[in-house]
């Protein structure tokens, strides 16, 4: 649309990959109300922050942010805080930031158009859900900035609440898109040139089809069937929900990528019980036990928490040791952080943060072992990877494989693989989080 008015905005983004997407529907907004982007604060009439709350380290960056920028208000500018902090802490934002004049939970976007009218006119305003809402916010003005791996959310919100998570408070309640429009825009995406898709939700596999027409592992398996995509990925999964269904549709759809992510946050059943996790260490594990006999050989990540109120020594262990059982690909480690309006706040023995670095320091140690022999097991085969980009530094050139790893590779000077394009590199060379390789011609 025409930048008639000289409207402008920037836009930062902190946090998981669902708000990165949130961020890129956000944008493809503005833009159809006849804002334009642009790359730095000084430029812009508009300030937005799309924040997280996941941890209190998270959520301190925006209040960081929002005190650095203050003295611009005098110019003019506005500013807006989106996003989960946004949700959780409501009109308490202009209290401490009262140069703020927007606070929009992401529940509320779908009303971002009145919104920016009411600023436009000197007005502060607030989109603030309570947990029940039903609305997704779909858009067809999604300004996505890779051209090759495109989001897709399918399903919103949380009603697991793990007792040490904000998630259900600051992003409502549950509710999937019909498999319907998610196929119509898998379709639309491969139609553009998109060769990578990948489903977005709190717990993807926790998907209801509003229209009772496909589970998850069919939508799944649907989506790899289009034509034009090469690859599909999803995140997050949650162990309870997790289905043999889901690897069945893997061994059967070479397009669904070799890699699932299915946070076990701890190894202890008893921490589990505590922290409402739904299923014990022998359920978790019985659920990796299926990923280990998939036809093809899947890569498995996991989210860990370490320090959750009560942790022994033992337990942590425990999850050491589940660790070591597992031999995972990839870890996410976590210092337990105590959240607002979750029942984990309320339990008594906090572990002092010095033991919880402690913890998280030898949990990452040890990892880093099983990732080095991981990617061992790698080297000499010949991957197919997407082109991601070029180190230029290193004259090297970045893919990643179907299990999610990234490979850096060296080419002929006759040939340049294109950003977005599938190349087949052998691989001859590894570390604990990446390997290395050379292309084939
Ligand atoms: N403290 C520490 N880590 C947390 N996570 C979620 N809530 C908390 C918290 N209060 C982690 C979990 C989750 C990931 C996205 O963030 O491991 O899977
Ligand atoms: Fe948070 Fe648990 Fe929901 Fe994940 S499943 S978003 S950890 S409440």
């Amino acid at each position: 649309m025409a930048d008639s008015s000289g409207k402008t905005f920037y836009l930062e983004t902190f946090g998981c990959q669902m708000n990165v997407h949130d961020s890129e529907k956000v944008i493809g907004t503005l833009v159809a109300e006849g804002y334009r982007q642009v790359p730095t604060v000084e430029e812009a009439g508009l300030i937005l922050y799309n924040t997280c709350s996941i941890r209190d380290k998270a959520e301190q960056k925006v209040f960081h942010r929002l005190a650095d920028y203050k003295k611009l208000q005098a110019q003019g500018k506005r500013f807006g805080v989106l996003g989960c902090v946004a949700q959780q802490e409501g009109e308490k934002i202009f209290e401490r930031a009262p140069h703020v004049s927007i606070v929009c939970g992401s529940a509320s976007y779908r009303n971002l158009p009145q919104m920016l009218i009411q600023i436009e006119a000197g007005k502060r305003v607030t989109g603030l859900d309570d947990r029940e809402t039903d609305q997704c916010f779909e858009t067809e003005f999604t300004a996505r900035t890779n051209p090759h791996r495109g989001y897709i959310t399918i399903i919103e919100g949380c009603d697991k609440f793990c007792a040490y998570c904000v998630v259900p408070f600051t992003r409502g309640k549950e509710r999937s898109r019909t498999s319907d429009s998610v196929l119509a825009e898998t379709r639309q995406m491969a139609d553009l040139g998109y060769s990578e898709i990948q489903l977005l939700g709190q717990n993807v596999n926790s998907y209801k089809d509003p229209a009772g027409k496909r589970t998850f592992a069919e939508l799944l398996a649907a989506v790899g069937q289009v034509p034009g995509i090469k690859r599909v990925r999803f995140t997050t999964s949650h162990p309870r929900d997790f289905g043999r269904d889901i690897i069945e549709a893997i061994d059967a759809v070479p397009t669904l990528c070799d890699h699932v992510h299915l946070p076990v946050q701890s190894g202890s059943t008893r921490v589990l019980d505590a922290m409402q996790r739904l299923y014990t260490r022998d359920q978790y594990l019985e659920r990796i036990g299926w990923m280990k006999v998939a036809r093809r050989e899947i890569s498995i990540t996991s989210d860990v928490i370490v320090g959750f109120p009560g942790e022994t020594e033992a337990e942590f262990e425990e999850t050491l040791s589940l660790l070591q059982e597992v031999e995972y690909d990839g870890i996410f480690g976590f210092k337990y952080s105590p959240r607002p309006n979750t029942p984990s706040l309320a339990m008594e023995d906090a572990i002092p943060d010095a033991e919880k670095s402690r913890r998280l320091a030898v949990m990452n140690e040890m990892q880093r072992e099983i990732q080095r022999k991981r990617n061992q097991n790698q080297v000499g085969r010949t991957l197919e990877v997407m082109v991601e980009g070029k180190n230029e530094a290193r004259g090297q050139w970045i893919g990643r494989t179907t299990q999610n790893k990234t490979l850096n590779f060296a080419a002929n000077k006759a040939s340049t693989p294109a950003v977005g394009s599938y190349v087949n590199v052998v691989t001859t060379g590894c570390f604990p989080n990446s390997l290395i390789g050379e292309m084939v011609v």
